[in-house]
């Protein structure tokens, strides 16, 4: 392994990682990258304890060189109102406050929305001829406007457009190594975005609708319920937690579908395959090395011959649990009839992911609506200038799909 170029930014790691993680798995399952002064950790077994694992924290905030935004700016405001910074008994809390949004009748009426976004988006692929960009058209808008209306942004005409080009500026500013350029656009955004959020939570209090910010609000839990700042921030953090995610996620499952024919025609054939397939194509590759789990260690310890100290920045890789063979057979095989459910890719444990029967089920929607507009003969016309790299993460530009009618 290199030892003082970054593995994890150089760019063919990056296109294809998975030869590389498997021999970090048998080689040097905890791997210091000196250019990114990381730890990436890479066994299924040792990811899947860490993700659960109190000693490891999730924000710097817990250090004492940690320098907070300042009190009573914005950034301060989000700073202590955001989930990253709760110790985990107040994360606890939170988590059940937050589970207000998501009871069973408001789980209900989102699987409706999420229905309506998707075919909202697939109707008019359903009468395009000759080609189609699958991520503008499709993977890109549906999880920021699903956000929008489980949240209760209301869909007035280009509300929701509005909404989805301030969330993809917040993303940039988000992800890993962002430019100067992309934080200053990221924070506007951000505020921009929180402003709307707080003049809808003062509307929603006033008078409940049928949204996530109404349930959060007015549903009757054990606890107090959350703050007009924690509202908002939770909001925007559904934006960087699930959209480029579930985006990501849509766009590699129609790769590994398009790249493995065979599997492909099985879901066609028997459509209860679907979720199924969504699973295992999560597990295959959803992104790569964007799937990764940053945590801080808050004592020193030693793992595999390694010494980490307390304060060091920790990447637990559930892409690279996702092929261990450890616990999946024939791992690097796209199998859309295997038992998936083992996979890390929602995390494990206190922060398993939230959102992911949401995502889940777009995801399922977002493939079950494909199968009405991907012909048997559809082609995807995918080439190296059709990805960027950003940070240690591979993102389409496009998904230009041939439909062949
Ligand atoms: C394919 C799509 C998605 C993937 C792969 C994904 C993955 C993950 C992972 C791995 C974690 C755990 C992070 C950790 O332990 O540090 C997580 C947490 C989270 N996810 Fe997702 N996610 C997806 C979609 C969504 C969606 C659609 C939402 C909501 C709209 C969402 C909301 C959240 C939230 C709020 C957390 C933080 C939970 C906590 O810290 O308690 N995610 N997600």
């Amino acid at each position: 392994m290199p030892t003082s170029e970054s593995l994890l930014l150089d760019p063919d790691f990056v296109r294809d990682p998975h030869a590389g993680l498997e021999r970090l798995r048998e080689e040097e399952p905890v791997y210091y990258d000196p250019h990114l002064g990381w730890w990436f950790v890479t066994r299924y077994d040792d990811v899947k304890r860490m993700l659960a694992d109190p000693g490891l924290s999730k924000s710097r905030s817990v250090f004492d060189d940690y320098v907070a935004p300042e009190p009573g700016s914005f950034a301060g405001r989000f700073d202590s109102a955001s989930v990253l910074h709760k110790n985990p008994e107040n994360h606890r809390v939170w988590r059940k406050r937050v589970a207000a949004g998501f009871t069973p009748r408001a789980v209900r009426r989102m699987e409706r929305q999420v229905r309506e976004v998707v075919e909202q988006f697939a109707a008019p692929i359903r009468e395009a001829t000759g080609r189609v960009d699958l991520l503008a058209a499709f993977a890109d808008p549906i999880p920021n406007t699903v956000i929008a209306r489980i949240a209760g942004i209301p869909p007035f005409p280009g509300d929701e457009s509005r909404f989805r080009a301030l969330a993809q500026d917040v993303l940039r500013r988000y992800v890993f190594f962002a430019d100067e350029e992309n934080l200053r656009r990221g924070d506007a955004a951000l505020e921009e975005l929180a402003e709307w959020i707080l003049k809808l939570t003062g509307d929603r209090r006033q008078e409940r609708s049928e949204d996530l910010v109404s349930d959060l609000i007015h549903e009757e839990t054990e606890h107090p319920p959350l703050s007009d700042d924690e509202i908002m921030v939770f909001v925007a953090s559904l934006i960087s937690a699930g959209s480029e995610t579930t985006t990501l996620g849509a766009c590699h499952m129609f790769r590994h579908l398009f790249d493995h024919p065979d599997q492909f025609a099985l879901v066609r054939k028997d459509p209860s395959l679907i979720p199924n397939a969504v699973r295992e194509a999560l597990r295959y590759d959803f992104g790569s090395l964007a799937a990764v789990t940053p945590r801080y260690a808050t004592e020193d310890f030693e793992i595999h011959g390694k010494t980490i100290r307390r304060g060091d920045s920790i990447m637990l890789s559930p892409a690279s649990a996702n092929r261990d063979s450890s616990v999946f057979e024939d791992p690097h095989r796209f199998d859309v009839t295997r038992d998936a459910r083992e996979a890390l890719t929602f995390g494990n444990g206190p922060h398993y992911c939230l959102g992911a029967n949401l995502a889940m089920q777009e995801l399922s929607f977002m493939l079950e609506a494909a199968l009405t507009f991907l012909s048997a003969d559809a082609v995807l016309k995918s080439s190296e200038d059709d990805w960027e790299q950003v940070g240690i993460m591979r993102r389409p530009l496009r998904m230009i799909v041939d439909l062949r009618r």
